[in-house]
């Protein structure tokens, strides 16, 4: 994601917790870290202030309210004009017409039961993240994430309005595309309150609905 803001001409701050700063070595002098968790509150000040756009992570990861916290901090925040571009997966809902196969309910029934015993991970938080963004009057996009795979970018991912749709059928984004919607979105007016729905743009489901 750094990679493509730098590479569209974006001036970056990055907030990152500390143990992970070192991932960053190879952008050193090209942006600037704010060190710290990004549901610290003082944190994401520092971070957004003066920014015209905020890319948020919300991660699953954590039961400490992480990605909730996180939403709020940069909600409050970031200057009321920004555009602001969060991250999460298939399983939120904006309206509740997304279509889920049996398969994919059973994978998260499965996913959030393994995690509360394990009590590493809480995927409710990412669904309590996303109502607040829903209701906020910022300027927001949501944007749901398929599957993930490592690879060279394909290009950017297409997007539909719920999961369900035939379009998103192949259920697969390149990692560092889904990294690209996110930037492209900034400057995209027609995805403001909208919670796009992603594929990669050359899987199967992709072509055969762009040839149709
Ligand atoms: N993985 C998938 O298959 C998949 C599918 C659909 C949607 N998504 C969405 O894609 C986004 C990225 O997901 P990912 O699974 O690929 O995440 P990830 O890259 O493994 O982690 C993303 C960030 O989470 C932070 N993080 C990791 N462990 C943490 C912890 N224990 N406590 C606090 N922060 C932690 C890290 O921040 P630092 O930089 O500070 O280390 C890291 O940069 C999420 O919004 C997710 O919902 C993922």
């Amino acid at each position: 994601m750094l990679q493509h803001a730098l590479d569209r001409g974006h001036e970056v701050v990055a907030v990152c917790r500390e143990k992970s700063i070192e991932k960053l070595c190879s952008f050193q002098g090209r942006i600037t870290i704010v060190p710290g968790a990004t549901n610290d509150r003082q944190v994401i000040e520092k971070a957004v202030s003066g920014c015209d756009g905020v890319l948020t992570v919300l991660v699953p990861w954590g039961v400490h309210n992480y990605s909730s916290g996180t939403a709020q901090a940069v909600l409050d925040y970031a200057s009321h004009d920004a555009r602001l571009v969060f991250s999460c997966g298939w399983h939120i809902t904006r309206d509740g017409q997304d279509v889920y196969s049996r398969q994919f309910i059973w994978l998260l029934d499965l996913a959030g039961w393994l995690a509360r015993l394990v009590h590493i991970v809480d995927i409710d938080d990412q669904v309590e993240a996303c109502r607040r963004i829903f209701d906020s009057e910022a300027r927001w996009t949501v944007v749901r994430g398929s599957d993930l795979e490592e690879g060279d970018s394909q290009g950017l991912p297409v997007w539909s309005q719920h999961v369900g749709d035939p379009v998103l059928k192949s259920n697969m984004t390149r990692r560092v595309d889904f990294a690209l919607f996110m930037i492209d979105a900034l400057e995209n007016q027609d995805l403001v309150h909208q919670a796009p729905a992603i594929v990669g743009c050359q899987t199967p489901s992709a072509l055969s609905q762009t040839v149709a």
